[in-house]
């Protein structure tokens, strides 16, 4: 192997970034001598076998966070229904729904999914900003158990359609309960003036135009103000709002609400921020929601999923220009977004750590885009091309904010379970990316 770790070069011994013990106790990541392990796996074994860029998930994580969330929300009768589009990979859906979770969705394939990893229909949630006619027939048809309104010309079509097809429908009604989550701007929902959920001054309204629709059962109050949020105040702010609302909702004759959706959120840590701890969690929420006396729901996705999951992917060579170095690996934006949409930090980690001395390097694609980089200014042990880094805090919104951009295929996945693994999701092939395509129009006039 080549060395590409010459750089600005620290004589200093390799240290470990104070963080990184934590995240790896989130990920379930252990270094046993040079190699790193996830669960009882070598990594370097699956992206040697499976090649790179490869996402890999540790079931074994996936049920310990379920089971913190699940013990945390116990004082009070809840449900927790997985956030699909944070990882919608079928063998991930189905270790959710074997630990008994509902699947929270926002499309029509999100639901297919969701029915073909084996959810039953009651036990999905429909949200989602902009549906289709043709999904929410589809939902349906399906029997979803709950679908959660976004406005009254909503309201119109669900219940022309449930009218049509001669079926009841448990409603709920997304607030926007004008709360400002400190977050990414992009993934704050809760505040006005944006597009997500009913406005408080509307919601009673709504309520009483669902309520006096046949084939509709108002079932549900919901909200969700947002993403990797790492403080409980919004959260009672937001749901202090909605017991309020279920307050004049009841008083103007409604009596059909069973749930209090306070949606997902919950923050992890991918450097050293401290993440939303679920029991300090339930302590300072749960005292709110109760008064309503209504079953809570929660659809977190990342808390679930987000360190639990990794990309793998592999030096391919190194640059240095203006003043910095460049280690450019197989895995790019297309891969995962997050570093280039969000600016968001992943920490990287070599998959056998040869000791080296550590440099300053941007760690960057392969796709044809300046924003293209995995991680900016980043202190990495010298790496040799050919080398295997794992990216971590890949499990939520990794793998389904993939694109084929720049003709390439999205990575293949693995789940991990134990000592065991599994590929769940073969590498996409070239081929099927323009099948179904002709260079050869047959005009339609
Ligand atoms: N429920 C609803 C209605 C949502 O819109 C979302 C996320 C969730 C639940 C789950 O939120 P979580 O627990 O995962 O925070 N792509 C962004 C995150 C977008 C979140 C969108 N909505 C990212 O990579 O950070």
């Amino acid at each position: 192997m080549t060395d590409v770790s010459a750089g600005r070069r620290r004589e200093a011994p390799v240290e470990v970034a104070p963080f990184r013990a934590a995240l790896f106790a989130d990920a379930g990541l252990e270094r046993r001598g040079v190699s790193l392990y996830f669960g009882g796996v070598r990594l370097s074994e699956i992206a040697a076998i499976v090649g790179t860029p490869v996402y890999v998930y540790n079931a074994g994580v996936i049920r310990a966070q379920y089971k913190r969330l699940d013990d945390a929300l116990s004082a009070v009768p809840h449900k927790i229904c997985f956030a699909v589009k944070a990882n919608s990979t079928l063998a991930v859906l189905r270790v959710f729904r074997d630990l008994g979770a509902g699947a929270d969705i926002v499309s029509g394939g999100e639901m297919q999914r969701a029915l073909a990893a084996g959810y039953p229909a009651e036990r999905i949630v429909f949200s989602g900003v902009g549906k289709s006619p043709a999904e929410l027939e589809a939902a349906l048809a399906a029997g979803v158990g709950h679908i959660h309104l976004e406005s009254a010309d909503e309201l119109e079509k669900l219940g022309a359609i449930a009218d049509r097809m001669g079926c009841t429908v448990a409603v709920g009604i997304r607030v926007n309960p004008d709360v400002t989550a400190e977050t990414h701007p992009y993934i704050a929902t809760g505040q006005g003036g944006i597009k997500f959920g009913v406005p408080f001054d509307q919601v009673v309204d709504l309520a009483l135009a669902v309520h006096h629709h046949k084939r509709l059962r108002l079932d549900s109050l919901a909200m969700h103000i947002g993403s990797q949020i790492l403080d409980t105040s919004p959260y009672a702010q937001g749901v202090t709002k909605l017991t309020a609302l279920v307050q004049r909702i009841r008083a103007a004759g409604i009596e059909t609400l069973r749930n209090l959706d306070i949606g997902g959120g919950l923050g992890i840590r991918y450097k050293d921020e401290v993440p939303l701890d679920p029991i300090r969690f339930a302590e300072a929420i749960l005292p709110i929601a109760r008064e309503t006396g209504l079953t809570v729901v929660m659809e977190p996705g990342r808390f679930l999923v987000g360190s639990a999951g990794l990309l793998l992917t592999t030096t391919l060579s190194r640059k240095h220009s203006g003043g910095k170095e460049l280690v450019l690996v197989d895995a790019g934006m297309n891969d995962l977004v997050r570093p280039s949409h969000y600016m968001a930090y992943h920490d990287i980690v070599e998959l056998e750590s040869a000791g080296r001395a550590e440099t300053v390097v941007d760690v960057v694609g392969p796709v044809c885009e300046t924003g293209d980089f995995l991680a900016r200014d980043r202190t990495l042990p010298g790496l040799a091309h050919g080398e295997a880094l794992a990216v971590l805090g890949a499990g939520a919104y990794g793998f389904v904010m993939a694109s084929t951009y720049n003709g390439r295929p999205r990575p293949a996945e693995v789940l991990v379970d134990g000592d065991r693994w599994a590929i769940v999701r073969p590498r996409e092939t070239v081929e099927s990316l323009f099948a179904g395509e002709t260079a050869e129009p047959s005009w339609e006039r």
